[in-house]
């Protein structure tokens, strides 16, 4: 019998998925969260037609180069700023990722994040672990109001669009954004969001929430400049990508005051967190988890797992970033 075709799994994932893949693919695997390093991973990667990646591995030109023959790559996220697809498009390797499947599971951890940042419940539970609750006071951990309140969402794609059902229809906010191209009216209307410039998003949001992917282009779009155009008042939630926030300038900001209060998710540079955020009472930190429901780490995988098998057996991913590629120039 001719042997199967050979990919990589980069990172742990769940047995049954592996299993799947087996049915089609010799399968080598990373079976432990530790990410390989760029040597380790070209060197994983000889022979391989196809690989499942996460947001840890870096696939650009270099790789594409030294994998003569890495036919698709499938990221186990929606976001794919790992990924240079124009490179990769150049060289003919395909690549997918996971949209749809985690939209609502990571809109729910937005609102979470939004409201555990507005009404300080990390903060408060600290101070009740730590022994210092002897009694009750009218203003204490009084927060932000998130009903009746104006919601901000920069990056209105899928996520953005059911975080602001969720604010509109659940919480009675007034929605605003701001996103590179303006959505069409029936989608306004059904999201019930106003479509605003940045400096007017930035002015007038109680709570503003990113959830713009991430791009060179995007690199600190919320730096000192921008948080000193909110209101002292307000809240802000990155349930995005590290990189779009300046965290230190954010530690500052905080520490000063000059925002009542944060909310991450991602990091610049995670897993690492800027010390000065350890230390500032006012934030919310979760370690990159908004899509992290069972069900939909599972449907990540799986979607991932089924663009290899698609695209290797009948030159069909389901979820493909460059498609134009298929049938011109991509490998074979
Ligand atoms: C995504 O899907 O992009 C999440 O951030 C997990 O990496």
């Amino acid at each position: 019998m001719p042997s199967k075709p050979a990919i990589l799994i980069a990172r742990k994932v769940f047995p049954d998925i592996v299993d799947h893949l087996r049915a089609h693919f010799e399968v080598e695997m990373n079976d432990t969260d530790d990410v390989y390093s760029p040597a380790q991973l070209i060197e994983r990667l000889q022979g391989k037609v196809g690989a499942l990646t996460t947001g840890s591995e870096r696939i650009d030109a270099a790789v594409a180069a030294a994998c003569p023959q890495l036919r698709v790559v499938a990221n186990i996220a929606v976001g794919f700023n790992n990924f240079d697809v124009p490179a990769l498009s150049a060289a003919g390797v395909l690549a997918t990722n996971t949209p749809d499947v985690l939209t609502e599971t990571t809109a729910d951890f937005g609102f979470a994040l939004i409201m555990a940042t507005a009404r300080r419940l990390t903060e408060s539970e600290h101070f009740l672990r730590a022994g210092q609750w002897n009694r009750w006071s009218l203003d204490m951990f009084a927060g932000a109001e998130v009903h009746g309140s104006t919601l901000g969402i920069l990056g209105m794609g899928r996520i953005g669009q059911a975080i602001a059902r969720r604010g509109a229809l659940g919480f009675g906010m007034k929605v605003i954004y701001h996103n590179r191209s303006r959505l069409d009216a029936a989608t306004e209307a059904e999201c019930r969001a106003r479509y605003v410039d940045k400096a007017t998003l930035l002015r007038e949001a109680d709570h503003l929430i990113l959830v713009l992917p991430y791009s060179a282009e995007n690199h600190h779009a919320i730096g000192a400049a921008e948080i000193a155009q909110m209101k002292p008042t307000a809240t802000l939630v990155n349930i995005a990508r590290g990189g779009i926030v300046d965290d230190a300038a954010l530690a500052q900001a905080l520490r000063e005051r000059r925002i009542a209060a944060a909310g991450l998710d991602v990091f610049e540079g995670e897993p690492k967190v800027h010390p000065d955020l350890l230390t500032v009472p006012n934030v919310v930190l979760t370690p990159h988890i908004a899509s992290a429901t069972m069900q939909t780490r599972r449907a990540m995988a799986k979607l991932a797992a089924d663009n290899v098998i698609a695209y290797l057996t009948e030159g069909r991913p389901i979820t493909p970033l460059n498609a134009e590629i298929i049938g011109k120039g991509a490998r074979e």
